[in-house]
């Protein structure tokens, strides 16, 4: 395993696996058992930043989540894992009505969420402290600050380590950091969104926002990190949940872009060069990438995560990374 450093605070950051295990379907869509025997390979392998939410996953069960944190609260447990595995979390996106999508209503980003929020997932996780906790979507109706002033609360308690941020506008974030930038506060350090080797278009407007998936890294994104190297991105959809790999898994609309079969063509060939499969060179061109990236990886079997751990010790020559950075 490889590792790199989250947050910028010598008091609060955290050395983390380069490669992160996407437990949101552990609980739920996959059993205890399998989640168990995911968790334990994944640490095994020196693996140790772990992704959740508070409401993984409701749509599983038409309840409003939690199964996620509940099931890593009692792997935790089991296991005598402690401060040397990173869990992230995140709030704000919990359907305020059992059975219903979070688009229907969702419990938002205002202090009093944060803070009874954050404590519920404390309960699940089993833990005093959350080691890094995400604004999960954003919220129009509640002020910046008020959410900013909410978050370092909890930072300020040690309810919290570090902060993150997904699924936000890029402003939006940029003005949270401002905010607390200006006030002393800690801010959003780690930011997650959807991103791939196949680019998402970004012109599609979404039932959410008119705008475009809010979720998905462009160029917004890229060049912020660029100005902000201390900053860390995770990425979710990293695998394009298989589609790389199997037909049973085809690509929609959003992924329809000139440039789909060149770099469709580009990882096939850098595949064969090195013998890794194409989900290892997606993985690798993403970890070790001009804008490094933490993939998140949702895995449902213990041979799928033996893959992608593959990819860690994948290093791309710089002919092999050219190669496919300039596939248009
Ligand atoms: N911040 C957000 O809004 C957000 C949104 C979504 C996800 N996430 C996080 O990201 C994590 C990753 O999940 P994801 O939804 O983004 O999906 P993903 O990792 O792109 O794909 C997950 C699915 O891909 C398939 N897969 C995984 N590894 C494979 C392999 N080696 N070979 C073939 N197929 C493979 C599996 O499908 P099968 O199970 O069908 O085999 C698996 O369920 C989640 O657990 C969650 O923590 C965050």
């Amino acid at each position: 395993m490889q590792y790199r450093t989250i947050g910028t605070d010598p008091r609060s950051q955290r050395e983390v696996s380069v490669l992160s295990l996407g437990a949101m379907l552990f609980g739920s869509k996959t059993d205890e058992a399998t989640s168990y025997a995911i968790l334990d390979r994944f640490v095994e392998a020196g693996g140790t930043f772990i992704d959740t939410s508070n409401n993984y996953a409701f749509w599983m069960d038409g309840g409003q989540g939690g199964q996620s944190e509940e099931l890593l609260g009692r792997w935790r447990r089991s296991r005598g894992v402690g401060a040397e595995v990173v869990i992230a979390t995140k709030l704000g996106g919990r359907p305020l009505t059992p059975g219903t999508s979070f688009l229907a209503g969702r419990e938002g980003l205002s202090a009093k969420v944060i803070r009874e929020s954050a404590e519920r997932s404390r309960e699940r996780l089993g833990v005093d402290q959350l080691d890094l906790l995400y604004a999960h979507i954003e919220d129009r109706e509640v002020p910046v600050r008020e959410t900013v002033e909410g978050f370092a609360e909890l930072v300020a308690e040690g309810a919290v380590g570090l902060l993150g941020v997904s699924n936000h506008r890029i402003w939006r974030v940029e003005r949270a950091r401002a905010l607390a930038a200006a006030a002393g506060l800690p801010g959003y350090e780690v930011l997650q969104y959807h991103r791939s080797y196949l680019p998402h278009r970004l012109d599609l407007p979404t039932e959410r926002d008119p705008d475009g998936n809010v979720g998905v890294a462009g160029g917004d994104l890229t060049s912020y990190l660029r100005s902000e190297p201390g900053l860390t991105l995770v990425s979710y959809g990293s695998l394009l949940w298989g589609a790389y790999t199997r037909a049973d898994k085809p690509l929609g609309p959003e992924y329809d872009l000139p440039s789909a079969p060149v770099r469709r063509a580009a990882l096939r060939e850098v595949a064969e060069q090195t013998g890794a499969t194409v989900n290892q060179v997606v993985l690798a061109w993403l970890i070790g990438g001009e804008i490094p990236t933490i993939p998140l990886v949702g895995v449902s079997s213990v041979a799928q995560l033996e893959e992608c751990l593959g990819a860690v010790d994948l290093a791309l020559t710089a002919e092999q990374r050219h190669r496919l950075d300039t596939a248009w």
